[in-house]
């Protein structure tokens, strides 16, 4: 959905005015604007150490910003007292980087966490709504029982979704989910993550430096360029731009096999073209681009590719 759709005529989902954050004498955001729209999967890219990280934790209210207004469902996020503050947060999901579980507890225990923080329900109940939760997510039941180190990286990224979508969110916030995965992993998630955004009419908000995620999914891209974003706008918009940065992420060998490759598979994840045909297109691509994983693009370092909440 684009900017031209109904749903722009709404109000923004998420709308950032003037934003400046700074640690000590470092400005990280200087006068930065964003609006999500209502129901969008909106992409926000930028080289490592832009301010993506930080950009988010502003909108969910845990940075605290030097200056600028952020609204989410109309309601300004920073001064908010504590009883609407969890209004507000239970209408949201959030995967941070790294997508940390909590290891002590077993993937059906991590989903049923904020369901005992909001709700008062019985066991039973919520027993029934975590394994709802993580059969949404494409787990086997088998799943539930077992620690996150019993878990493959795809299926860590799986749970920790099903644990973010365990309040029934509005809007979700994903913070590098694809990193470290293999490329089918990857895809795999992507299809899933644009499924569940249609089926439970989600607004996302989505920080990656995934090409083929920005192809297979987003319906705008925000970059994050000299302490503002940029532009926000389609990805083949964004590839015509005259920006050193945008040509080199968009145009360079990566951006364009993953544009190759989306063009193939008519614009959608190739996880629905491997599902269909056993793989053979998410293979053909990771051979293409080596492991979408392992090679950052320009500008990025791999630091926050694997690691554990890092920023
Ligand atoms: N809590 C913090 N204290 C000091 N510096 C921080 C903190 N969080 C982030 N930064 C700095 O802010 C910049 C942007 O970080 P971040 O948003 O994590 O980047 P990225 O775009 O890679 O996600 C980086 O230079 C980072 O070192
Ligand atoms: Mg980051």
């Amino acid at each position: 959905m684009g900017p031209t759709s109904p749903a722009a005529l709404l109000a923004p989902v998420i709308s950032v005015r003037g934003l400046v954050n700074r640690f000590g004498d470092q400005t990280v955001h200087d006068g930065l604007d964003l609006d999500v729209l209502p129901g969008e999967i909106l992409g926000v890219v930028g080289g490592s150490g832009s301010g993506k990280s930080v950009l988010m934790r502003s909108i969910i209210g845990l940075q605290v910003p030097a200056e600028g207004r952020i609204e989410v469902f109309g309601r300004e996020v920073s001064g908010i007292d504590a009883t609407e503050n969890k209004e507000l947060t239970r209408q949201w999901g959030i995967l941070f980087q790294g997508g940390a579980l909590f290891s002590g507890l077993t993937v059906a225990e991590n989903v049923l966490v904020p369901l005992r923080e909001y709700f008062n329900l019985s066991e039973g109940l919520m027993a029934e709504i975590a394994s709802y939760k993580i059969a949404m997510v494409g787990l086997p039941a088998e799943a539930g029982p077992k620690y996150p180190s019993e878990l493959s990286g795809g299926m860590k990224k799986r749970a920790a979704l099903a644990r973010s979508l365990a309040l029934d969110p509005k809007l979700l916030f994903l913070d590098e989910p694809t990193a470290g995965l293999d490329p089918i992993a990857a895809d795999g998630f992507d299809t899933l993550i644009r499924t569940l955004a249609e089926t439970m009419q989600l607004t996302v908000f989505l920080i990656t430096h995934d090409l083929d995620t920005l192809h297979a999914i987003c319906d705008r891209v925000a970059v994050i360029a000299d302490k503002k974003i940029i532009a926000v706008d389609t990805v083949s918009a964004l590839a015509k731009l005259d920006h050193p940065w945008m040509q080199e992420y968009f145009n360079g060998p990566r951006g364009r096999a993953a544009a190759a490759t989306a063009k193939q598979d008519g614009g959608r994840a190739a996880a629905a073209t491997a599902k269909q045909d056993g793989g053979r297109a998410a293979a053909a691509t990771a051979k293409q681009d080596g492991d979408r994983a392992a090679a950052a693009p320009p500008g990025l370092a791999k630091t926050h590719e694997t690691g554990p909440e890092s920023s």
